[in-house]
């Protein structure tokens, strides 16, 4: 469907003659919204600007890079030749928060050369698309560079025009499991937030961020930087110039390489991307991610199956149960180790408890973690290859017996492969672990990298990690497994190409609650997520905490958020595999809040982001595949408000019963947070609805079909 059409789009002042004269070339997006124009300048820089409702959002950025062993890319060049061509397709998500995705752009290609020797070829593709940019480098096949390539450092620039109030999170190279911060582009300070205490693992070098960082400016202009397509590649940070409001990619290193990025000519690099907006819902609304991803490589994954699920999980998060069989653990400190304690979480007994729950309450399967060995030796050892075992379950766990009454009960298991970030302990035993799982029917694998990675040095978002978790991605899915990764390599939208690749955490999940010593994610924190992280793919987020406050396990925590907050987490934070969380006596003491879950959706037909803030609120409605029910979740930072609500949404002439979930007249998350009203109400198409919601409230509505 590529259509060349030389002539328009890209405006081509001089193409060849003379070598003194400028050559001006650009690109718009279907709509003229959004506009690249690429240059070089008069040292042979090359460098890009971008235009949006024609103001200049992003000025003159250079691009280039920095080689081991060979002269860097950075200056030098001449443009050799250019293409501009457009694309217009519709493909379908096998799930996910829509059925049809529309991936519509205009694509301009420039062929650079090294003016003088060594004369190397250098390509850069644009794809300029309604809701923002991707580019990418293209190391074309040529003489002058040929085998490996060492890059030592990637020189993308993203040099903003405004101050803009910024989202971000620090540029660690090991953990995106922190807090966000909303601060001026100019105040960023990523530095002051190294050695957090409340995480495994943590290391920031530069006053960086990671992505999706996203900004909003003063006339309501939002951008977000994040990167599509991380294979066999460095995860990208963005160093931060706060004096001249610059933004520069900074890769993740390695201790053990005196390079980056290593790869064997020819190759491409990850795009880069800049989703772009006059409002906060489209945003989120936006496609742009997993358009820039190839398309679907393993056509049927029609055996893995969207779901809700319960899990043998929070109980030891809250000190209930253990992971391990034989000596207690305290999660918030990782050191705890000797005694037994008869408290082991993953028993048949215990399982088929949550089983008989999740069956119950339409709920398609039950997580188990810590059901296999290893776990006893595995806190606070430095040497933590061949701990685990992916294999073996615990004495107590019949797995065989779990399993088949599982099958009775039409609920999966979900395996769990905590790796402890022993990744060639792992590798080695990926095809026997997954085989286990293919031989039992269960599809899904919920997976872990806690700690330090081994081999020593590197770090979760390196290259060779990125290869660990794509490559671990690739092969579940030769065994018919769907991989959930918590501490992960961030989302880039490889889920189109391996629909196997369902979600993931990768940011500060529902567990620091339970055990952080900071007080835990304050009311905001989801707001801001749903315009950051989630823009990137599903969240394994884990919502559900009916008994916010839990101090009959921990006096010193709870959720801080009210419990109708946590129903709207069903629609607003999108999963394929949606948590509830809590323990099933919490659930079986609150049924009228619980029918939610059980009624809720967790595949989506379509997707509308009804109104939103970054930061402050949001409201997204989303239909069910196949029932053609809706489902409306609405969510507050700290401070209370009222949303008015249209539902043109809904079909024409169609009846729906309606029962609205929303925050109590006294609800408040930390002096109130059970409080909550379930009404039935009546609502068609041309309905207006004003929802109050609560200090870090709430509100969830289904819309059965009659
Ligand atoms: C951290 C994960 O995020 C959490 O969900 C899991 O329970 C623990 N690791 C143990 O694997
Ligand atoms: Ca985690």
């Amino acid at each position: 469907m590529k259509i060349k059409f030389a002539i328009l789009l890209i405006t081509i002042g001089f193409f060849s003659c003379s070598k003194t004269e400028k050559t001006i070339l650009e690109a718009k997006s279907p709509n003229s919204e959004v506009a690249i124009s690429f240059n070089i300048n008069n040292e042979g820089r090359p460098f890009y600007t971008v235009q949006f409702n024609n103001k200049t959002v992003v000025d003159t950025s250079y691009l280039g890079f920095e080689f081991k062993d060979v002269p860097s890319f950075n200056k030098n060049f001449i443009i050799k030749s250019t293409t501009a061509s457009t694309f217009n397709e519709t493909w379908q998500m096998p799930w996910g928060e829509q059925l049809d995705v529309v991936n519509h752009y205009n694509e301009l290609k420039v062929e650079l050369q090294e003016k003088t020797s060594p004369e190397r070829f250098l390509n850069i593709v644009f794809k300029v698309y309604d809701d923002g940019i991707g580019f990418r480098y293209e190391f074309p096949k040529q003489a002058r560079l040929k085998g490996d390539i060492f890059i030592t450092e990637e020189h993308t620039e993203f040099n903003l025009t405004e101050d803009y109030k910024t989202f971000w999170i620090p540029g660690d190279w090991d953990i995106y499991e922190h807090l966000y911060n909303t601060t001026k582009l100019s105040e960023i300070d990523a530095l002051k937030l190294a050695n957090h205490a409340n995480l495994a693992q943590t290391y920031i070098p530069e006053n960086a961020v990671n992505t999706p960082v996203t900004m909003v400016g003063s006339d309501g202009t939002h951008l977000s930087f994040h990167e599509a397509a991380l294979v066999d590649y460095s995860g990208m940070t963005l160093k931060v110039d706060t004096e001249n409001l610059n933004l520069v990619s900074n890769l993740v290193g390695s201790e053990n390489t005196d390079y980056k990025v290593k790869r064997t000519m020819p190759f491409n690099t990850p795009w880069r991307t800049i989703q772009i907006s006059d409002n906060a819902p489209d945003l989120i609304e936006s496609k742009l991610i997993v358009n820039l991803n190839e398309s679907n490589k393993l056509d049927d994954v029609s055996w893995f199956k969207p779901m809700k699920y319960t899990g043998i999980w929070w109980e030891m998060h809250l000190g209930k149960s253990s992971w391990d069989y034989g000596m207690t653990q305290d999660m918030s400190t990782w050191t705890d180790g000797g005694k037994s304690n008869g408290t082991h979480g993953a028993n048949t007994e215990n399982v088929k408890r949550f089983i008989d729950f999740s069956a119950k309450n339409n709920m398609g399967g039950v997580l188990v973690e810590g059901w296999n060995t290893g776990w006893e030796h595995w806190i606070g050892f430095e040497d933590r290859e061949g701990v685990f075992d992916f294999v073996t379950p615990y004495p107590d766990y019949d797995i065989d017996e779990v399993v088949r009454y599982g099958k009775e009960k039409g609920v999966d298991i979900i395996m769990h492969h905590e790796t402890s970030a022993a990744t060639e302990t792992y590798t080695k035993q990926q095809d026997t672990a997954y085989a286990l799982m293919q031989k039992y029917g269960m599809h899904t694998v919920k997976s872990g990298y806690v700690g330090k990675i081994l081999p020593k040095g590197e770090y979760h978002h390196g290259q060779y990690m990125v290869n660990h978790y794509n490559n671990a991605a690739i092969k579940a899915a030769k065994y018919e497994v769907a991989v959930n990764a918590h501490e992960p390599i961030k989302a880039t939208g490889l889920r189109r190409t391996y629909p196997n690749i369902i979600s993931r955490e990768g940011l500060r999940g529902q567990e620091f609650n339970a055990w952080a010593t900071d007080g835990g994610n304050p009311p905001e924190h989801l707001p801001i997520v749903a315009f950051t992280r989630m823009l990137s793919g599903p969240i394994d987020f884990t919502p559900g905490i009916f008994n916010i406050k839990f101090d009959e396990y921990k006096k010193d925590n709870q959720v801080n958020t009210t419990i109708a907050q946590q129903l709207a987490l069903y629609v607003v934070i999108y999963s394929p595999v949606q948590m509830a969380a809590d323990l099933v006596e919490h659930y079986e003491a609150n049924p009228e809040p619980l029918q939610f879950i059980k009624d809720v959706g967790v595949d989506w037909e379509t997707t509308k982001v009804l109104n939103g803030e970054v930061g402050d609120y949001v409201t997204i409605a989303r239909k069910e595949r196949g029932t053609g029910n809706w489902f409306v979740g609405g969510i507050t930072d700290e401070k209370a408000r009222t949303v008015d609500l249209t539902f043109d949404f809904l079909g024409e002439n169609q009846e729906y019963e309606v029962v609205i979930y929303k925050d109590g007249e006294n609800a408040h998350w930390d002096n109130n947070p059970l409080d909550i009203s379930i009404e039935k109400i009546e609502v068609k198409k041309d309905s207006k609805l004003s929802v109050k919601l609560a200090e870090g409230g709430g509100f969830a509505i289904s819309l059965k079909k009659k």
